[in-house]
């Protein structure tokens, strides 16, 4: 991109979550519409945005550490560093007190983000405004990526369900749809533009809702957005993430298995196999509860994939705990899933009300006992794919070898495979000759 000789150049890097990234193309759209550029080039910017994660205390030590590596930008020239997405109040408060930017914006205050940068720059700092409403769907999303291929797609925004160790709700504020015809609209857009797939994002997105306010009998939940959008657009593969075990709907697996062009793949969290932790961590749902709708999955949509997030040494979490999440996972063998330890945060209720009591050492322990044992699991099912001839959307070059693509299946698996003579963008078929625990191997057929 031409870089502008102006003042008003900015760069933005994202952490954190697809929602980060989805929201970092919506900050770009609207900073482009208020006569700001965007740069490509670190050092050619004026305006630097962090998009801030805060999920763990880990992130915000990396955004720490980021503003630390960046300083040295402030001595050749005059430039503004900008938060922006999640983070805590003490992170806030560090922000502030040690005046490490020059403006925080929050992610339901981006409308205002030229606002904000105007008065920052006359010197009035860390201003923001929260429109807690806000939704974005008025927003065509400037996608900064180049792959032009695949895409994601908010349709929920923040969080109900007061997870106790979760800072999202805080962070975020309240749960929010957009209305079902700004969706399908930009999925056709966007499928007009050359994307060939989109996952649809929220915290949960499960608990999507709609209410016409012309017509209150006009109910729409998440299955019937996602039969109108898969319906609309037969040609659009869909995914969406995040699902609560709580939320997921009988009615919501028959979609996806009605509908050739939804991809079957859910992301189901479970954090725990314990019913003493689930309850402390509020996830409104028993062990016993999370294994019929696993079971349910399987008898609806057999082919589908499901992964994971487990977290270990939560307050209270003793080994008999952590031995029930072994064995759930035994049941269930993931296919896939993401797994960390607990880390407290600020203004959660755990963080006021629990005692984070589980010694660091035994957290990282019983994390590591978890993801070998999912590595076990992953090459189990991958193994199972030896064989098959699967459908692949090419999404580009594979990074060990750039005689190769890469693409993902239905379930979500990176499977990469000689060239050919086949195009980025296209849906080929492939047969599966090898695996390791995170990859599959294949020939185009
Ligand atoms: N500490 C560690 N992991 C957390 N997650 C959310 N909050 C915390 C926390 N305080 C994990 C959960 C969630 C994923 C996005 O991050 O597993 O599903
Ligand atoms: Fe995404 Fe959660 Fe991190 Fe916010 S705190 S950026 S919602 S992962």
């Amino acid at each position: 991109m031409e870089e502008k000789k102006s003042n008003q150049n900015f760069y933005i890097e994202s952490y954190g979550c697809q929602m980060n990234v989805s929201d970092s193309e919506i900050v770009t759209s609207i900073l482009l519409k208020n006569g700001y550029f965007l740069s490509q080039d670190l050092k050619k910017a004026n305006i630097i945005l962090l998009n801030s994660c805060s999920i763990r205390e880990k992130a915000e030590l990396t955004i720490k550490k980021r503003l630390e590596q960046l300083e040295f930008l402030k001595k050749k020239k005059k430039i503004m560093f900008g938060i922006i997405g999640c983070f805590s109040k003490q992170m806030e408060n560090f922000l502030i007190e040690e005046k490490k930017v020059d403006f925080i914006v929050n992610p339901n205050s981006y409308k205002e983000i030229s606002n904000i940068i105007y008065h920052a720059k006359i010197g009035k700092r860390y201003l923001y405004a929260i429109n807690r409403n806000e939704t974005y769907e008025n927003i065509k999303p400037f996608h900064i990526n180049e792959n032009k291929v695949t895409t994601f797609l908010s349709i929920t925004r923040g969080c109900n369900n007061m997870c106790t160790f979760c800072i999202v709700p805080f962070t975020r504020g309240r749960e929010k749809s957009s209305s079902p015809n700004s969706i399908i609209e930009k999925c056709k857009r966007l499928y007009k533009n050359g994307y060939k797939e989109v996952t649809l994002l929220g915290q949960n997105v499960d608990s999507y809702q709609w209410t016409e306010n012309f017509n209150m009998k006009k109910n729409i939940d998440f299955s019937d957005l996602l039969n109108l959008i898969a319906k609309e657009n037969p040609f659009l593969r869909i995914r969406f993430s995040t699902s609560n075990p709580h939320d997921m709907s009988d009615k919501v697996l028959k979609v996806i298995s009605k509908n050739p062009n939804i991809c079957k793949h859910i992301h189901l969290p479970v954090q725990s196999g314990s019913n003493k932790i689930l309850k402390l961590m509020n996830r409104k749902y028993t062990r016993e509860e999370y294994l019929i709708l696993i079971k349910k999955i399987r008898t609806i949509i057999p082919e589908c994939s499901i992964s994971h997030d487990i977290m270990t040494g939560f307050c209270n979490e003793e080994e008999s705990d952590h031995q029930e999440t072994i064995s759930l996972m035994n049941e269930v063998k993931y296919d896939y899933g993401y797994m960390f330890f607990y880390s407290p945060r600020p203004g959660t209720y755990a963080y006021k009300k629990l005692e984070d009591n589980v010694p660091i050492n035994i957290k990282k322990k019983r994390l590591k006992e978890i993801i070998n044992l999912q590595k076990n699991h992953s090459y189990l099912r991958m193994k199972k794919h030896l064989g098959n001839v699967e459908e692949i959307l090419i999404e580009g070059k594979s990074k060990r070898n750039d005689q190769y693509w890469y693409g993902r299946n239905t379930q979500n698996i990176i499977v990469v495979f000689p060239k050919k003579s086949s195009k980025i963008g296209e849906l080929v078929h492939v047969k599966i000759i090898k695996n390791t625990s995170a990859t599959l191997i294949g020939l185009i057929c």
